[in-house]
C-alpha cells in the first residue's frame, strides 16, 4: 500500500468531502476539467462493495460475513473517460458492474456496507494506492480526515438540507418527491455522520464551502480559487499528467 503522501504526489491533491448531494461529484468533475487532472469519486467502491454483498446475499448486519466476502473479492477501477460518469469503470472479480451501482437496492445499503470498519480498511488501503498515481480530485466523506490526511486542499462541500433534497430532486426523474427525497437524505447523512468507522467529519484544516446561495457555477469557481490559493505553483503541478487506473 502506498499513501500518496508519501509519494510525491501530495501536492497536487484535493480531498472533497461533504454530504449526501452536497454537489462533490459535479464540482470535482468540473475542477478536475479545468486543472486537467483526474476525478476520483470513492464512493463508487462502496457501492461495488454493497452490489457484491447484494449479489452473495450476506446478511448486511453480519459484520465478518460481509469482511469476508470484499476481502476474497477483487476490486479494479479501470478509466472510462467517454462516458458521462464518474470517469471510472468499476469491476468485481472482473465483471464490469458500473451499470448497477446507483439501483436502488445499492442505494439503500450502502451506507449500511460503508459502515464496516473492516471494509472501510480495506477500500481505504484501495483508495490511497489509486491517489498515488498522479495529479486527483479525490471525493468521498473521509478524504482529509482519514484517506488522504496529508492533502494539501481539504474541501468540505455543504449545502443546507433542503438545498440538497432540491438538488437530488431535480437529478432524479421528473416529478422526484422533494419531501421523500428530504427523508432519505437525512437518513443517508445520519448513518455516515453517526458511524463510528471514520464518519463524515471536516477535517480539521479543511475550509468548508456552504454552497446553499450559490449556482453551480459560482460553486465551482469558488473552489478553483481555494486551490489555487493553496497551490501556487499548480501549472507545475498538472505536469505530472494523467495517471494510470487499475
Ligand atoms: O458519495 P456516494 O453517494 O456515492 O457514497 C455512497 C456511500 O458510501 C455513502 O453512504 C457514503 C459512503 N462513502 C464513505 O463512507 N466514504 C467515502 N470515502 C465515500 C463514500
Amino acid at each position: 500500500m502506498t499513501d500518496a503522501s508519501e509519494s510525491g504526489c501530495e501536492r497536487c491533491i484535493v480531498a472533497i468531502d461533504g454530504p449526501v448531494a452536497s454537489g462533490k461529484t459535479v464540482v470535482g468533475r468540473a475542477l478536475a476539467q479545468r486543472l486537467g487532472w483526474r476525478l476520483f469519486d470513492t464512493g463508487i467502491m462502496y457501492r461495488a462493495a454493497a452490489w457484491q454483498v447484494l449479489q452473495n446475499k450476506v446478511p448486511l448486519d453480519e459484520d465478518e460475513s460481509v469482511a469476508e466476502l470484499i476481502r476474497d473479492s477483487r476490486f479494479e477501477l479501470r478509466d472510462a473517460p467517454g462516458r458521462d460518469s464518474v470517469g471510472l469503470d468499476v469491476y468485481v472479480n472482473g465483471r464490469d458492474i458500473t451499470p448497477h451501482i446507483r439501483e436502488a437496492d445499492v442505494e439503500s445499503t450502502v451506507t449500511v456496507v460503508a459502515a464496516n470498519r473492516q471494509v472501510r480498511e480495506m477500500m481505504v488501503a484501495h483508495q490511497q494506492n489509486q491517489a498515488s498515481r498522479g495529479c486527483m480530485i479525490v471525493v468521498g466523506r473521509d478524504i482529509g480526515t482519514v484517506v488522504l490526511p496529508h492533502a494539501p486542499v481539504k474541501i468540505f462541500l455543504d449545502a443546507s438540507e433542503e438545498v440538497r433534497a432540491r438538488r437530488r430532486a431535480a437529478e432524479q426523474n421528473a416529478g422526484a418527491d422533494e419531501e421523500s427525497v428530504l427523508v432519505a437524505t437525512r437518513r443517508r447523512d445520519a448513518r455516515d455522520r453517526s458511524r463510528r468507522a471514520s464518519p463524515l467529519v471536516a477535517a480539521n484544516d479543511a475550509i468548508t464551502l456552504d454552497t446553499s446561495n450559490l449556482t453551480l457555477e459560482e460553486s465551482i469557481d469558488t473552489a478553483e480559487q481555494i486551490v489555487r490559493q493553496r497551490i501556487p505553483d499548480l501549472s507545475a503541478s498538472s505536469d505530472a499528467g494523467p495517471a494510470e487506473s487499475g
